[in-house]
């Protein structure tokens, strides 16, 4: 099976709703669900795809599941039962995609915690520090194709590597990674690096996709970030007829990503997949991508200092 182009993804939805979410977006027509471990819901997420099954909306075949290996579990050894763990709470025998979530590696933490407790707890850290692992990504990576050679994942990839470093795997795996997954959105267009994916042969996932929306309440941007009122973005949408979400979704698209937009709003989940029944005009595409600011929401530093040093300048 291809992966969906569109697909749904699950960080933030709360482990209480996601069996209603899955239910309401297997019947809206998703079939391609982006999880993590590192989304503390796969659990529940689990019983959402079982109760989708178990209904006659979809069957394993005509699913794709992605999920991710989180940044605790790098060592080879811990990788498999990473794995292994992410399939039990999901309920399946297998995933579609195993991506390494960041290229950064965390001192290890029982896979129940994903945090250390001090890194929860501590209320006057001001700033939220984990311990770095000394673990290289080619041996994570071996790791990762022992998955593949056994059968528990169809395929693997990353999220969060730069250039430097997809060259850098590119020069040493024995699998080829199948998909790189990146912050994508009209302000941070990152198209160097789509381009050297797409060289390589290596599918790309735009997370995030609407820009800031899922930020916000993180704090990790500001209300008025948000790319869905740029006149580039609002002329397209009055001229098709359809929502500023829509034009960027489609945007994405049509520039070759997909996208794994997230909404536990069942009009919205439905929105946001009805963007195949228009075309961006050559002008209306690059008045978007001319959005730039090389504008990054997601902070890895939130987990250690220093995550990625040079994270922004050679990123894009
Ligand atoms: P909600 O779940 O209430 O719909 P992203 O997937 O890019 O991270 O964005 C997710 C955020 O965008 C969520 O806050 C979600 O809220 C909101 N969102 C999702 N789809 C749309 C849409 N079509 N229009 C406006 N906001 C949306």
């Amino acid at each position: 099976m291809d992966m969906p182009q569109t697909g749904f993804g699950l960080w933030k939805v709360a482990s209480e709703d996601c069996r209603a979410t899955i239910l309401e977006a297997v019947r809206a027509g998703y079939r391609h669900f982006d999880c993590a471990a590192d989304y503390g819901n796969e659990e529940a997420v689990g019983e959402g795809l079982a109760a989708a099954m178990a209904d006659g909306l979809c069957s394993r075949d005509e699913l794709w599941i992605t999920s991710k290996l989180w940044n605790t579990c790098h060592a080879p050894e811990h990788v498999e039962a990473a794995c292994r763990k992410s399939l039990a709470d999901l309920g399946l025998e297998y995933l579609d995609l195993y991506l390494i979530h960041f290229p950064i590696a965390l001192e290890f933490v029982p896979f129940e915690q994903r945090y250390p407790p001090e890194w929860i707890h501590d209320p006057d850290a001001d700033k939220p520090v984990m311990q770095r692992a000394a673990v290289p990504l080619h041996q994570t990576w071996r790791a990762m194709e022992e998955l593949q050679d056994k059968g528990l994942t169809r395929q693997i990839g990353v999220c969060n590597y730069n250039s430097a470093l997809i060259h850098d795997l590119m020069s040493y795996a024995r699998i080829k990674p199948a998909v790189l997954q990146i912050e994508a959105h009209p302000y941070l267009t990152q198209e160097k690096l789509i381009r050297l994916a797409r060289d390589y042969g290596i599918a790309v996932t735009a997370f995030s996709p609407l820009g800031a929306l899922s930020y916000v309440e993180l704090d990790m941007a500001g209300e008025n970030d948000t790319v869905l009122n740029a006149p580039a973005v609002t002329k397209a949408a009055a001229r098709h007829g359809k929502t500023p979400a829509q034009i960027v979704l489609r945007w994405a698209t049509q520039r070759g990503t997909s996208i794994i937009p997230k909404s536990t709003n069942p009009e919205r989940m439905r929105e946001n997949l009805a963007i195949t029944d228009f075309s961006l005009s050559e002008d209306e595409m690059a008045a978007i991508s001319a959005l730039n600011r090389n504008r990054r929401f997601n902070d890895p530093g939130v987990f250690c200092e220093q995550a990625f040093d040079s994270f922004h300048p050679i990123y894009d």
